[in-house]
């Protein structure tokens, strides 16, 4: 692993004798759209084939957004249920925070659509790009803001609709992609439960190999470029895989390492859901069995800055977390952005 020199971390030292305050998830929602897209589905619009979509990557199925469907709209059902699941009130949020790399505009932020959809009025909103490693990004931020008193409850949100960046005549990514918004309500704990070490990375060297070129204010949305395709997404395959794999397994035991723990205390690993492949070699390079990983990218596809807060929805859902299980969630993406935040599940 490259040495992160933009890395930032939070302390894992207790001060002895008295309970240090953490910031623990209060709640979880997920919401993936009712629209399936399966690999045969994907065989009548571009030249792939079942067999090497899942052989290549994992991925069985992907949702897919509705026209009428933004990310404000899918992110909302998923804040929605993690409030509930939290008990706690949106007028009572004093932070939401999305990770998006697909806002349903430039600005206003999509955190200040959820604000007024959800009816948080005290809360501070705003979003923040850190591609497919928003969430946990979003997730450390939060934890910061929460444990220096800023805020006291925060709503974290990781939500995308790359369905619309996607160019749907190229196979080389079309397969990859599905949508989806997952959410984690973070309120602070005394309990020995919660976020024991963050780090946050990031290789600006390496920015070309995930992109959308068009649509900012160095290349505005033109004929031109929209007839170039510059407006959709653009990625070069290996170089993303190699990328990861010689990045997170380092960053997850630096991680961990951060928390005070070993790798034998960890006892469930949530990863971004790329590729399986890639978490297959994570796995091989940790010295550790898949069963230590969650993996529901067969259902939903890469969806991005949704991917890490779906799986651990499912994960708790299934029965898979258990308070006080030692967690650690990792993901990377375009920038190139990485993250990994290690925390002991429960409130
Ligand atoms: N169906 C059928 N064939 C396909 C295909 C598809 N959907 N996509 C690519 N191919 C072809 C290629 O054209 C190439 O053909 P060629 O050998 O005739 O030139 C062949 O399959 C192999 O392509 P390659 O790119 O070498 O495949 P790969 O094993 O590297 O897998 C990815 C491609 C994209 C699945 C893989 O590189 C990957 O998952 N990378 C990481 C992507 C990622 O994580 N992105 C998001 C990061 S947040």
């Amino acid at each position: 692993m490259r040495s992160p020199p933009a890395a930032a971390e939070l302390s894992p030292m207790a001060v002895h004798g008295v309970a240090q305050t953490r910031a623990a998830v209060l709640g979880l929602g997920a919401y993936a759209p009712p629209k399936v897209l399966t690999n045969d589905d994907l065989a009548r619009l571009v030249d792939t084939s079942d067999e090497w979509i899942t052989t290549r990557t994992g991925i069985k199925r992907r949702h897919v957004a509705g026209p009428d469907q933004a990310t404000s709209d899918l992110a909302v059902i998923a804040a929605q249920q993690a409030l509930d699941a939290a008990a706690v009130r949106a007028q009572d949020l004093d932070l939401i925070l999305v990770g998006t790399a697909t806002p349903d505009m430039l600005f206003p932020a999509t955190a200040c659509l959820l604000q007024e959809r959800l009816g948080a009025p005290q809360a501070g909103a705003f979003d923040l790009l850190a591609a497919c490693s928003s969430f946990v990004y979003g997730l450390i931020s939060a934890g910061q803001m929460l444990t220096s008193g800023l805020a006291r409850t925060a709503l974290v949100v990781g939500a995308e609709t790359l369905s619309r960046l996607v160019d749907w005549k190229d196979r080389t990514t079309c397969v990859l992609i599905g949508d989806g918004a997952g959410a984690a309500v973070l309120g602070a704990s005394d309990t020995g439960r919660g976020i024991y070490a963050g780090m946050v990375g990031a290789d600006g060297s390496a920015g070309n190999v995930l992109k959308v070129p068009a649509g900012g204010s160095r290349m505005p949305m033109t004929r031109e470029a929209i007839d170039r395709k510059l407006h959709r997404g653009y990625m070069d395959g290996q170089a993303v895989f190699k990328l990861a794999v010689r990045t997170v397994p380092g960053l997850i035991r630096e991680t961990v390492a951060r928390a005070g723990w070993t790798m034998e205390h960890v006892d469930l690993i949530v990863p971004h859901q790329a590729n399986l492949r890639i978490i297959e070699a994570m796995a091989s390079q940790l010295h550790l069995p898949m069963e230590k990983f969650v993996v529901n990218i067969q259902e939903y596809g890469n969806t991005s800055a949704a991917s890490v807060p779906l799986a651990l929805f499912e994960a708790v859902q299934g029965g898979r977390i258990h308070d006080d299980d030692r967690i650690v969630l990792a993901a990377f993406g375009g920038g190139f952005t990485y993250a990994a935040c290690a925390l002991v599940w429960g409130k």
